[in-house]
C-alpha cells in the first residue's frame, strides 16, 4: 500500500484483476475518475500514463503525491532533524494555552474505573471550554480549538497543529511543496489511526463501560511518533520521468468529462469505481479534507461536518442510474474505452437498473469481464456490519 490508508470501498484486493481488464483496452492514458486511494492507478502504473480524479481534496493530494510528485518523501530521521525544533516550539506555545486541559486529560487517561473516567472527563470539558476562550498565540490552532476531545484527544490535537506549524515554517524557508504534501498525507494517516472511530470520521465513538480502556489506549498514542512511522511507509509510484506526464484532477466527474472534450489529449480508457451506497464520502473523510484546507470550518452535526460537503448523485437511489448514464455517455463521447466496477448490491441495481444495459446504450461492444465474490469493507458505515459479502462486477465497454 503506497500511503497505507484503509479506505471505504477500496478496490485494493481487486486491483490486479481490474488492471488485467484494462490491459486489453486501447493504448494510451487511463483516467481513474473516482480514484480514492488510487489502488487501480498503482496496479496499472508504468504500462500507461495514469490520470486521476477525485472530488475529495485529501484524495486529490494522495493522487498528486503518488502520480505526479517529483520528490520522494523525507524519511523519519530527516524529518526529526529538520522539523522537530519547530514542532516542539509550537507545541510549547499551544500547551501554554491548553495546560489545564492537558492536565485534566492526564487524569482521564489515569482513571482506573468507568465512574472515575466519566468524572475526570467532565472536568476536562470544563477546562477545555475555558482554554478555547483564550486568544491563541499562534496561527495554526484549528485542531486544538475545534477537535480536542472529539475524534482525537487534546494532546493529539495540539500535536497535529504543531506539526502543521512545522510543515509550514519549513515550506516558507526551504522545503518543497512535494515534501509538504507527503508530510500532510503521513499526518492524515496518523490522525486516522489514533482516532476513536471505526476507521472513518462519520462520528466519534462515545466511551462506555465496555470500551473506555480502548479509548484510553487510543488517546495515549502519540501523533508525532505515528507521523514519523507513517513517513517511512509512503512512497510514490513509478519513476519521476513517468510521473511527469501523469495528470490529476479534483472535480465532479460528471463535470470533468465533458470539459475534456475541448482538450487535445484525451484518456484512452476511463476506469470508474463510483460510490454505490447512500453513504456520501464527504461525510466519512471530512477531517482529512480539513487538514489539507486548514480553513477553520463551521462544524455541524454529530460528526462535526464541514459546511461545504459535496453530495453525489451516485449515492442517491433515485438519481444513481441517471448519474451512471451521464458518466458512460460522456466516456463514449470522448472516444474512451470504459471499465466499470460495480457491486451487485449497488444503488443502481436496487433501483432496478442493470449497469450492463446502460453500457449497451453508448458502447458497441460490452462485456462482463468478471463477477467476483468479494468482502467489502464498510467500516461500520450505515450498513452496520464491518464487512459485507457481495459480487463485484467488472464491465468493459469498447466503441
Ligand atoms: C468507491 S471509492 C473509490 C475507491 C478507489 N477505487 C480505491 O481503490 O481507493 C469512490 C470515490 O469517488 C469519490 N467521488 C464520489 N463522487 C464523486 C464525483 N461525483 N466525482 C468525483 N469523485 C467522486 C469519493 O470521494 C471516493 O473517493
Amino acid at each position: 500500500m503506497s500511503v497505507g490508508i484503509s479506505y471505504m470501498g477500496t478496490k485494493r484486493e481487486l486491483a490486479t484483476t481490474v488492471s488485467l481488464v484494462i490491459a486489453d483496452c486501447q493504448p494510451g492514458p487511463i483516467l481513474d475518475v473516482f480514484s480514492g486511494m488510487c489502488s487501480v492507478g498503482e496496479a496499472v502504473a508504468q504500462s500507461r500514463q495514469v490520470w486521476t480524479n477525485d472530488i475529495q481534496v485529501f484524495a486529490y493530494e494522495v493522487a498528486q503525491a503518488l502520480f505526479t510528485s517529483q520528490e520522494h518523501p523525507l524519511r523519519s530521521q530527516a524529518i526529526a532533524d529538520r522539523y522537530y525544533d519547530d514542532f516542539a516550539l509550537a507545541y510549547g506555545k499551544l500547551s501554554s494555552v491548553y495546560g489545564s486541559a492537558l492536565e485534566a486529560e492526564d487524569a482521564v487517561m489515569a482513571a482506573s474505573n468507568f465512574d472515575e473516567f466519566e468524572r475526570e472527563r467532565r472536568t476536562l470539558n470544563v477546562a477545555l471550554d475555558c482554554c478555547r476562550q483564550v486568544a491563541h498565540p499562534q496561527k495554526f490552532h484549528l485542531f486544538s480549538k475545534q477537535y480536542s476531545d472529539t475524534f482525537i484527544g487534546v494532546r493529539q490535537a495540539l500535536e497535529i497543529d504543531a506539526i502543521v506549524t512545522s510543515i509550514n515554517s519549513q515550506l516558507e524557508s526551504s522545503a518543497s511543496f512535494d515534501h509538504a504534501r507527503w508530510l500532510t498525507i503521513a499526518l492524515g494517516r496518523s490522525m486516522l489511526r489514533v482516532s476513536n472511530t471505526t476507521g472513518h470520521f462519520a462520528q466519534y465513538l462515545q466511551p462506555k463501560i465496555g470500551n473506555f480502556r480502548t479509548f484510553q489506549r487510543q488517546r495515549k498514542r502519540k501523533i508525532w511518533q505515528e507521523f514519523l512511522e507513517g513517513s517511512d511507509e509512503v512512497n510514490p509510484v513509478g519513476n519521476s520521468l513517468w510521473r511527469k506526464n501523469n495528470k490529476t484532477f479534483n472535480s465532479d466527474t460528471l463535470l470533468l468529462l465533458p470539459k475534456l472534450l475541448n482538450e487535445e489529449e484525451r484518456p484512452a480508457v476511463i476506469y470508474a469505481d463510483p460510490p454505490y451506497t447512500n453513504d456520501q464520502y464527504s461525510r466519512y473523510y471530512h477531517l482529512l479534507d480539513t487538514l489539507v484546507l486548514y480553513d477553520y470550518p463551521t462544524m455541524t452535526g454529530k460528526g462535526l461536518y464541514r459546511p461545504d460537503r459535496f453530495s453525489t448523485n451516485f449515492s442517491l437511489k433515485a438519481k444513481a442510474a441517471t448519474a451512471m448514464d451521464s458518466l458512460v455517455q460522456s466516456s463514449a463521447q470522448l472516444g474512451s474505452d470504459i471499465v466499470l466496477s460495480y457491486p451487485s448490491n449497488g444503488l443502481v441495481y436496487s433501483a432496478g437498473i442493470d449497469p450492463l444495459e446502460i453500457l449497451k446504450r453508448h458502447y458497441g461492444t460490452v462485456e462482463v469481464c468478471h463477477s467476483i465474490g468479494h468482502d467489502h469493507s464498510t467500516f461500520g458505515a450505515s450498513k452496520g456490519s464491518a464487512k459485507s459479502s457481495v459480487v463485484e462486477m467488472i464491465y468493459r465497454g469498447r466503441l
